[in-house]
Order: C-alpha cells, then sequence, then structure tokens
C-alpha cells in the first residue's frame, strides 16, 4: 500500500485543501455520496462545515444518496437553500424530511440507478466516495459499497475520494485507479457500521424454523435487509452447500459462510464465490471480506439483474415486508402513504429467483409490528401504499406461525393461509373482515381462544420405512381444499372401511364443521402429508374425539388408497397415540369392520395390548395406555 506521503508525491495535483476542493462545487450541481456504511463521513462532515463557514459557498445542490445511514448534517434546516436531498432508498436519518416534504424520494429499482447515471438522464456533478488506500499499482477498492458508486464515479464530472485505511479491499469490480479520482483526502476513521435491529429470540427461532423447512441443501440464496432476516438466517447454520448471490452482505450472511453451510459448491454462476454488491454490518464482518478471495462484488446491476438470478438453478430469494393482504399483494416501501424505504432489489430478487430452474421466494413477516399492537397480515393494504411484491410474484410467505404456500392459490385458499399464519389476537378479525370483502366463504367458522389455538408442536417429520418423507401435522383452518381433495380421491372400499358407509358426498359445512374447523381442547386431526415442491398433498388423515366423562378417545385414520401400504398409517397412529399419551388418557377405541386386517396388522406392529368388543357388526379394539412407556416414541 502507498502511504500518504508516497501518494502526495506521487500525485501532487490530486491532493489540495477541502477548502480549494469544494470551492470547486456550483450551484446548482448534484452530489452523489456513497451508499449505507460506505459514506465518507469525513468528506461530508467537512462539506457541511465548509458550507457553513463560508457564506459566498454553493447553494441549490442536490444530494443524491442510497440508505442514508450517516448522521445527514446537509439535513439541517439552516442549510436548506444549500442542500436538498433526493434519496433512492429512504433511511432512518431521511424518512421524516422526505415525509416532511424537506427532501424527496426517486421510487426505482436499484439495478436501475447505474445506467440512470450513465446515461446521464440523472447528471452527476460530484461524487463523494470513500476507498481502501491505492496499492503500488495506484489502485484503491470501493471495498464495502460498489453498488451503484462506480457509474457515479465513472459519470460524474468531479470525483473526491476519501482513503481511510479502515475500508477493506473487496475483491470483484470494486478497484478504481487513482488516475479516475479527482481529489483524494486521506483521512482514517472507523467505518459505520450497521446492527440490525433487534427481533425478539423466540420469534426469530420460530420464523428460522420454518424457513429452514423450505431452504433446500445446495440452494444458492439471497436475503434482503432487517432484523427478522439478519436473525433467521442462523437457523440456515445445518445446510450443506449452500451458495450466495445477493445485493446485501449482512452479518448474518457472514455468520453462514464462516459456519461452513455456505461453500458456493453448486452455484451455476461464479461457482466457488459469494457474491454481493454491498455491505452493511459490524467491523468484524468487513474484517472477514477484506482480502477474502471466496467473496465477489459485482456492480448491483449485475447483482439484481433478473436474468443473472434466474441463472442459479435452486435460487431462493428471501426478503421482508412491512405489510401483507389477504389476496398476497405486499409492501416493503411505505406503511400506506408514508414512504418508508424504498423499491429497492427486492421485485428483482423475488422475481428473478422463481424464473430460476427450481427457484422460489420467501417473504418473511413478523406477524405483527414489534410493539404488538398491529397485525402485519392485513385485509387490505392502506391507502397509499406501494405494492412491492404484487398478487402475482409471492411463492411463500413465513412468520412465526407457519408457511403459507400462495403459488398458483385461489383467492379464498391465499386468505385463509394468510389467516392461519397471523397472529392468532388478529385471527378473528381478519375473518370476520375478509368475508366482508367476500375473500372467503361467508360462513366461515373459527374457535377463538385456546379451543383454536394450532397446536404447532404436535407438528413433526417422519420417514417411513418405505424411504417416504411426510410432515404430519394438525388440522389448519386453511386446509379444507387439501382434505376435500383428499377425501375424493379414496376408493369407495377406504370410504366404507373408514366410515362404515358409502356415502361419498362432503359438502362444504360438513367438511368445515367436522374435520377442518376443530376444538383442539377435544378433538385432534392429524393429517401425512407429502410437500411437493411447496405444495401440500394429504396422503393420509387420522382422527381422535375425546368421550365425554372418559379418559378414551376414539380413534380413526384413513390413506389415500394409492400410498397404503407404505408405512403412513402405521406412523400417523403412532404419533396420535403418542399425542393421546401425552394428554393422559388412559385409552383409546378404535371401530373397525371385522375382516380389517389392516388395522389388526397395524395395531400388532405398534405392539399395542388391546381388547376386543363386539357391538351390531363392528369390533371395537380397545387400546390401553397404560402399557405404553417406552414405545411409539
Ligand atoms: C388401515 C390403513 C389406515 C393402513 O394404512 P397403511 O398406510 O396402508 O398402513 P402401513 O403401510 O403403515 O402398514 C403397517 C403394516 O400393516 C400392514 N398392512 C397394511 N395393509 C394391510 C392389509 N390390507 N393386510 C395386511 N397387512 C396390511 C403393512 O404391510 C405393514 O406391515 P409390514 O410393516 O409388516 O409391511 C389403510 O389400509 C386404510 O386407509 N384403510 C382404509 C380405512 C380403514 O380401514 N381405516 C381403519 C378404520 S378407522
Amino acid at each position: 500500500m502507498l502511504t500518504a506521503d508516497e501518494l502526495k508525491k506521487r500525485y501532487p495535483q490530486k491532493v489540495a485543501s477541502t477548502d480549494d476542493i469544494f470551492g470547486k462545487i456550483k450551484a446548482g450541481d448534484r452530489i452523489f455520496i456513497s451508499t449505507g456504511c460506505g459514506e465518507p463521513q469525513y468528506l461530508v462532515n467537512t462539506l457541511v462545515r465548509y458550507v457553513e463557514s463560508n457564506p459566498k459557498a454553493f447553494f441549490d445542490t442536490e444530494i443524491l444518496h442510497v440508505w442514508s445511514l450517516g448522521v445527514a448534517p446537509y439535513s439541517d434546516a439552516k442549510l436548506k437553500s444549500n442542500f436538498r436531498q433526493n434519496s433512492f432508498f429512504i433511511s432512518r436519518h431521511t424518512r421524516q424530511a422526505v415525509n416532511n416534504g424537506d427532501a424527496d424520494y426517486t421510487p426505482i429499482l436499484l439495478s436501475d440507478v447505474p445506467s440512470l447515471f450513465r446515461l446521464r438522464q440523472v447528471t452527476v456533478d460530484v461524487a463523494l466516495i470513500q476507498v481502501s488506500p491505492p496499492d503500488e499499482h495506484g489502485y484503491c477498492s470501493l471495498g464495502i459499497s460498489l453498488d451503484i458508486t462506480r457509474a457515479a464515479v465513472e459519470s460524474a464530472d468531479t470525483v473526491i475520494a476519501q482513503i481511510n485505511a479502515n475500508m477493506p479491499r473487496v475483491h470483484g469490480n470494486t478497484f478504481l485507479h487513482v488516475e479516475q479520482i479527482d481529489y483524494l483526502i486521506w483521512h482514517d476513521e472507523p467505518l459505520l457500521e450497521y446492527p440490525p435491529p433487534l427481533v425478539e429470540e423466540k420469534i426469530a427461532e420460530k420464523i428460522g424454523h420454518y424457513v429452514a423447512r423450505i431452504v433446500e441443501d445446495g440452494d444458492t440464496i439471497q436475503i434482503g435487509y432487517g432484523g427478522v432476516l439478519n436473525a433467521t438466517v442462523t437457523a440456515l447454520g445445518e445446510k450443506k452447500h449452500l451458495g450466495v448471490h445477493t445485493e446485501l452482505l449482512s452479518d448474518g450472511l457472514v455468520k453462514l459462510l464462516k459456519s461452513g453451510a455456505v461453500d458456493n459448491s453448486r452455484k451455476e454462476r461464479n461457482r466457488g464465490k459469494t457474491v454481493a454488491s454491498f455491505c452493511m454490518g459490524s467491523r468484524e464482518t468487513y474484517n472477514y471480506i477484506n482480502d477474502n478471495p471466496a467473496i465477489l462484488f459485482r456492480e448491483i446491476d449485475y447483482t439484481n439483474n433478473p436474468l443473472v438470478i434466474a441463472g442459479h438453478n435452486h435460487m431462493t430469494a428471501i426478503n421482508s415486508a412491512l405489510e401483507i393482504d389477504l389476496t398476497g399483494q405486499a409492501s416493503a416501501e411505505s406503511i400506506g402513504s408514508t414512504f418508508y424505504s424504498g423499491v429497492g432489489g427486492q421485485a428483482n430478487f423475488m422475481r428473478g429467483a422463481v424464473l430460476a430452474p427450481k427457484g422460489k421466494n420467501i417473504l418473511v413477516l413478523q406477524s405483527t409490528s414489534r410493539d404488538g399492537k398491529n397485525s402485519r397480515i392485513v385485509p387490505a393494504l392502506a391507502e397509499g401504499a406501494g405494492v412491492t411484491m404484487t398478487r402475482g410474484d409471492l411463492h411463500y410467505v413465513v412468520t412465526e406461525y407457519g408457511i403459507a404456500h400462495l403459488h398458483g392459490k385461489n383467492i379464498r385458499e391465499r386468505a385463509m393461509s394468510l389467516i392461519t399464519i397471523a397472529h392468532p389476537q388478529f385471527q378473528p378479525w381478519l375473518i370476520e373482515e375478509a368475508k366482508k370483502r367476500k375473500l372467503i366463504y361467508e360462513d366461515q367458522a373459527y374457535l377463538p381462544g385456546e379451543k383454536g389455538k394450532y397446536p404447532a408442536y404436535l407438528e413433526t417429520y417422519r420417514t417411513t420405512k418405505h424411504n417416504q418423507r411426510i410432515l404430519l401435522r394438525p388440522v389448519k383452518i386453511s386446509d379444507e381444499p387439501l382434505i376435500k381433495e383428499f377425501h375424493y380421491s379414496l376408493s369407495d372400499e377406504s370410504i366404507y372401511r373408514r366410515f362404515m358407509s358409502v356415502r361419498r358426498y362432503l359438502p362444504h359445512e360438513e367438511l368445515q364443521k367436522h374435520y377442518v374447523v376443530i376444538d383442539y381442547t377435544r378433538e385432534m386431526v392429524i393429517l401425512a402429508i407429502i410437500e411437493q415442491e411447496g405444495r401440500e398433498k394429504v396422503v393420509g388423515m387420522a382422527q381422535y374425539y375425546l368421550m365425554e366423562d372418559t379418559m378414551s378417545a376414539e380413534v380413526s385414520v384413513v390413506v389415500r388408497d394409492d400410498y397404503q401400504k407404505m408405512g403412513i398409517g402405521f406412523e400417523m397412529l403412532s404419533h396420535m397415540i403418542t399425542s393421546a399419551k401425552s394428554e393422559g388418557l388412559h385409552n383409546v377405541v378404535v371401530d373397525i369392520l371385522p375382516d380389517n386386517t389392516a388395522v389388526f396388522h397395524l395395531i400388532e406392529k405398534l405392539g399395542l395390548q388391546y381388547e376386543r368388543k363386539w357391538e351390531s357388526g363392528i369390533v371395537r379394539l380397545i387400546i390401553s395406555m397404560k402399557d405404553l412407556a417406552g414405545k411409539n416414541n
């Protein structure tokens, strides 16, 4: 690396006093400032001091920036005649000014900004950037903020760079030769850091658990901004051979890189490399990416290009939103008409990912606002909200209450799925609002309180002895279409054996009353599900009802004909019996036709002791829970 003295000797014409340099800025100029944590704080503060101490300094300039994280001293009201801000992505520091009308906001996909500069649709007169010290060949690195900064540098009339020894040298397209810079000001200071907003640990854990169910080994992932996303990546630590192609490199992602879950070995593009465009995180993260050949920074019109994103098989984009409505459109940009952040790169990634072979997208959000007062799942987006994800975009939505798969689902199905993953406190309200809007059945039932509280703890994955992986989970109020499909797939014989009747017709009213909207404190329906590319297919259903005034439950089970004799009945019944036992039941009873050898065989396989009773042509098997310790778990 060159020292400050060597730099002065080699490039004397590029070193001048700040007064001389800033004196060249003219009224009406557009001044670009590097993004996020790459903001050259010393340059910005010195510029503002220069203006404050020079009554004749320029006026009416426009500050162009993305996600200003610094203190933004130029936004002070007394400098109103000198600066007006224009954000491509709003931050906490600029939000109030934008919404008061004291600053501007330009909604744009960040991937479109470089061409905006290069085609001079927006001219950049002065670029204030921050770089690492130059090497002996004269190359500095744009370090943690490449994104739109290179395009700004290449199209600006004057480039002023703060050299900061704390700026990492990052591999990729980050290098600028000193000759591309007009003025150099050396000032070392700690880089801005971005501690993502904290999320309650339990909530992050639950969300992470659901996201980890969707992300598969070998996927290439992108993860967006925000506390929830940063916290939930921890849950991906157990995955193998993940790849990363992302816009923002966060502390969370770097943790995954360090853990070995990411090795980029399966990526179609840039194999072996983690690709990102900028980084916002902690000092530790900046140290990690310094001179790290496994990390490649590319400009934002490359990383965020949907065609590049779609070039990764198994691409999985994971982003967050402020609100989602019951039809499946989400806003990440505004809360009603209050501008909150920006268009950013979310739409590029979420769309690019689903264009990829076996690609998918996941929208992650906490079910309520941080104070718990508002549901983020709402009947309709508030007036003025900017739609970031349209109804056609989303595949999965995840909250701490589960997963809603929206792709290919009609309005009723998606509204019910989203209500199921809303905070239980808001579910009755959402159901009533959805009914008013005719989004769901007019008579959609719901049991509030304990009776309707979904027992997520009963969810479990099992692999049958025929190597079929199944999810066993209690029924949800959104499962009506799945159960309907399952019921009508059953043969007459299976229906007869299960219901002791040949009646097939199962209208909505009965379906919801007997199988879908159940009182979990008195009955249970466990579904055996095969997950196929996001869709759930019910292949078996087990039920029990508590019998009044006894500690017994009546159990029944049925498996789809084309999945019988694959061990599914065994897994369901064993799960059912385990849960019945944990509820403190003494007995379970199963009513069968006398020739139902399958059930006898099944019960024997489970090692259950039973007594038989005959009642009007039906055999009642009474299974005692007492002798069960250690079995069926
Ligand atoms: C009874 C039923 C649920 C069993 O489900 P399943 O998923 O096919 O059962 P499994 O594959 O787990 O079988 C467990 C054991 O029983 C055996 N088995 C299954 N069906 C059998 C049959 N018809 N005859 C003899 N043994 C049978 C299996 O071979 C297996 O034993 P193995 O491990 O030695 O191979 C299923 O046959 C069904 O849905 N029947 C119609 C509905 C019904 O009769 N319900 C019971 C009244 S509530």
